[in-house]
């Protein structure tokens, strides 16, 4: 039931992102080409499907947020462009295809990934249907989660430490986690809620899943980074020992990132305890988080 609403949701949100970010002849025809390349090359869109979600779970309804949810996905695609380049990650393979950088070259990736934040903002502030004080709360939100105090600063502080001779301890991974992963599912499931009137007990229990499903599902990435089948995740197994990266597996051991995962799922599906069957889909997404494959 779960996968049917998800699959709902992601024939819509790719419909729409293939309006709004098209195929173009003439002078813009590659840089285009590239944005749409990461675009369509297999995400999973579980931030847009969360936020929409979250949406449903408050009593509202979630498809008519169309233009918040790509825009998180494509900030979120950017991001993994940016993550993939040689000054970071250094990454061949994302998404089962190769990375941006290695079609279109580092420029053109480079400009895709500013191409698409930027895109993301102008479509934030066309969507319809939504009071312009709410519309300006969930885009700075966005906004303060894709930046320096949320994605951005996280992956500053990863790139900081990689292969550095001081590791990072436990409390600065998980402030690293929560920023450059939690924050934008925080975004996401806040947003769904805001957008859709939450009360101010809904928004604080959205918030708690929120972090305990960023954090499960960063520690799960980390796992997958070991553990995963590379023809299933699409991207290199082994990435993170490569770059000398600390990781909950590094720091915990795969067992021990496995409890850690395990215990957050259990502590966003307690904060949801408060909702109905609306949420059952935040229920269902939080147990597939951590028995993932990809
Ligand atoms: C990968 O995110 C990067 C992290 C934040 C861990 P996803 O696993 O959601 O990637 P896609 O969008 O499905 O490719
Ligand atoms: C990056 O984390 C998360 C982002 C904000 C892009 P990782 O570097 O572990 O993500 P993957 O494993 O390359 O998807
Ligand atoms: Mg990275
Ligand atoms: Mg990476
Ligand atoms: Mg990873």
């Amino acid at each position: 039931m779960w996968k049917t609403y998800c699959n709902e949701r992601i024939t819509l949100i790719e419909e729409a992102l293939s309006h709004w970010i098209p195929a173009q002849e003439g002078l813009l025809k590659f840089l285009f080409e590239s944005m749409r390349y990461s675009l369509f090359a297999g995400g999973k869109r579980l931030r847009p499907v969360l936020l929409m979600a979250a949406a449903d779970a408050v009593g509202g309804e979630g498809r008519r947020y169309l233009r918040v949810a790509c825009a998180l996905e494509m900030i979120h695609t950017y991001s993994l462009i940016h993550d993939d380049l040689p000054a970071m990650d250094n990454d061949d393979y994302r998404r089962g295809k190769l990375t941006n950088h290695k079609v279109f070259g580092e420029g053109m990736a480079i400009l895709a990934g500013d191409g698409l934040l930027t895109a993301a903002f102008e479509q934030m502030l066309l969507q319809e249907e939504v009071d312009a004080a709410c519309l300006t709360q969930v885009v700075r939100e966005i906004a303060a989660a894709a930046g320096p105090a949320g994605m951005v600063g996280g992956q500053a502080v990863d790139l900081a430490a990689s292969g550095q001779a001081q590791p990072l301890n436990q409390e600065e991974l998980r402030f690293m986690h929560r920023a450059k992963t939690g924050a934008l599912f925080r975004a996401a499931l806040r947003g769904g809620g805001l957008l859709a009137g939450a009360t101010q007990e809904q928004l604080a229990a959205l918030t708690v899943y929120a972090e305990e499903f960023g954090l499960a599902f960063q520690i799960t990435d980390d796992i997958l980074d070991v553990t995963g089948d590379e023809a299933t995740i699409g991207k290199p197994v082994g990435s993170d020992e490569r770059n000398e990266k600390e990781t909950y597996v590094s720091l915990y051991s795969l067992d021990g990132a496995r409890r850690m995962a395990e215990e957050s799922v259990q502590r966003a599906l307690t904060a949801i305890e408060i909702f109905g069957a609306e949420a059952d889909v935040l229920r269902s997404l939080a147990s597939y988080l951590v028995s993932r494959e990809k």
